[in-house]
């Protein structure tokens, strides 16, 4: 059994309450008695990109568990690369392949550097291709990227999602190895049918974004600072992929049921 934690929609801004918010995810899967063999960020680290918001985040995410990070459209890959991974602060798409025993994780980077909306380059989808040639045919294949491949049903993120979900589609269609889609942005929960596998949209640490019901008039965002963070628990086990949504309470955890 593999266990991956899925932090999403991090937005550190250098103010206190994000970071705190992700201190509180971080202590509460660094105290699991069976802790993840690995933590997935999907994208929207930053809020604006800046280097001090990456070492913001750096602080807040250290942790002597295997961590990966990908970019959303609120970061700057350069600074991600420089920051967090420690590599040269390049700006072409930062693709990853997470090996793990029997499982491997493939992060695709759907940002397009200045825009909110989606896209997984030709370059990226050749990188995918290229990676599931060489993986086992035994091994299960997770996929994730950070803007969700088709609409949520939320006025804020469905006009900005991945704009050619098409390539992606059909792959995961045409390979029995993939257990499922995961993604970011949509700072929701949210599940439905991707290729035919479960695609499943993570909530963000930092807010949340009501549905298309919630809108009272066009343009509102019906966005809710309140709720306390959740995260996405994934277990791959026998080719199938089970996702557990997680909140953890800022004011710590009630183990006797109030009366
Ligand atoms: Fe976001």
């Amino acid at each position: 059994m593999i266990l991956l934690a899925q932090l999403s929609d991090t937005h550190f801004d250098l103010h206190e309450r994000n970071a705190e918010r992700v201190e509180a995810v971080m202590a509460y899967l660094a105290d699991l008695p069976r802790r993840p063999d690995a933590i997935l960020v999907t994208g929207d680290i930053t809020d604006t990109g800046e280097r001090g918001q990456y070492e913001q985040a750096r602080t807040a995410l250290l942790a002597d568990l295997e961590m990966r990070f990908m970019p959303g459209n609120h970061d700057d890959r350069a600074g991600l690369r420089e920051v967090l991974l420690r590599e040269p602060p390049t700006t072409g798409p930062l693709n990853q392949a997470l090996r793990l025993p029997g499982v491997t994780v493939a992060l695709l980077d759907s940002t397009v550097p200045g825009r909110s909306d989606g896209e997984l380059s030709a370059g990226t989808l050749a990188w995918l291709a290229d990676m599931l040639r060489d993986t086992p045919a035994a091994d299960a294949v997770l996929v994730a990227l950070h803007h969700p491949p088709l609409p949520m049903y939320s006025t804020v993120v469905d006009p900005i999602r991945l704009t050619n979900p098409e390539p992606l589609e059909r792959l995961v269609a045409a390979d029995d190895r993939i257990v499922g889609v995961i993604s970011g942005h949509m700072h929701a929960m949210g599940t439905t049918l991707f290729g035919g596998r479960p695609l499943v949209v993570a909530p963000s640490v930092a807010s949340l974004i009501g549905g298309v019901w919630e809108v009272a008039r066009p343009g509102q965002v019906p966005i809710d600072y309140g709720p306390d963070p959740s995260i996405l628990l994934h277990v791959i086990e026998d080719r199938r992929l089970t996702t557990i949504v997680r909140t953890v309470p800022m004011g710590g955890r009630i183990a006797v049921q109030p009366r």
